[in-house]
């Protein structure tokens, strides 16, 4: 899609530091760095997850567990937390890092607090310890679903 040729005249489109795929190398090493700060005595299952935000920022979260285990904190919350908290408003990417074979894909609650700050196409990257192993869009991970636009009176 960047190498397509759309002639002399026309620019190619701006790739800026908020381009998902720019900062994939970036969104990668934040979300292992997170990962190995995990909090997971419970499951043993260490998790990060890494954020770009509108302004090509990169926040990041492990999960968080405690001894009443339904109480635990996923990492992709924990980032969606420092993402809010540093001034962000928009989800432009997501990174979710585990140690299994085939990465991790947000759990249905992360899917639905992601949806709150991303549009259906923002790509959400899954990787084991040694890089990205899957791409779903958001919108593949929770179709039809209920966001905050459906709210307003009818
Ligand atoms: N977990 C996450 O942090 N993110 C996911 O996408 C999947 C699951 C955490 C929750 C819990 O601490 C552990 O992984 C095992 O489910």
């Amino acid at each position: 899609m960047l190498a397509q040729n759309l002639g002399p005249t026309q620019p190619f489109p701006a790739l800026d530091d908020t381009t998902p795929e720019r900062q994939l190398p970036h969104l990668l090493a934040a979300a292992l760095a997170a990962r190995s700060r995990a909090y997971a005595p419970y499951s043993n299952f260490a998790v990060g997850a890494a954020l770009l935000d509108e302004h090509g920022r990169i926040h990041s979260g492990c999960n968080v567990e405690n001894a009443a285990y339904p109480e635990g904190l996923c990492a992709e919350a924990v980032a969606l937390g420092a993402l809010v908290l540093a001034g962000g408003t928009r989800v432009r990417a997501a990174l979710v890092a585990a140690d299994t074979v085939h990465g991790v894909t947000p759990c249905g609650g992360c899917r639905q607090k992601l949806r709150e700050f991303a549009d259906a196409g923002v790509p959400v990257w899954s990787a084991d310890a040694h890089g990205v192993v899957a791409r779903h869009a958001l919108g593949e991970l929770l179709p039809a679903s209920f966001g905050p636009d459906q709210l307003g009176p009818r």
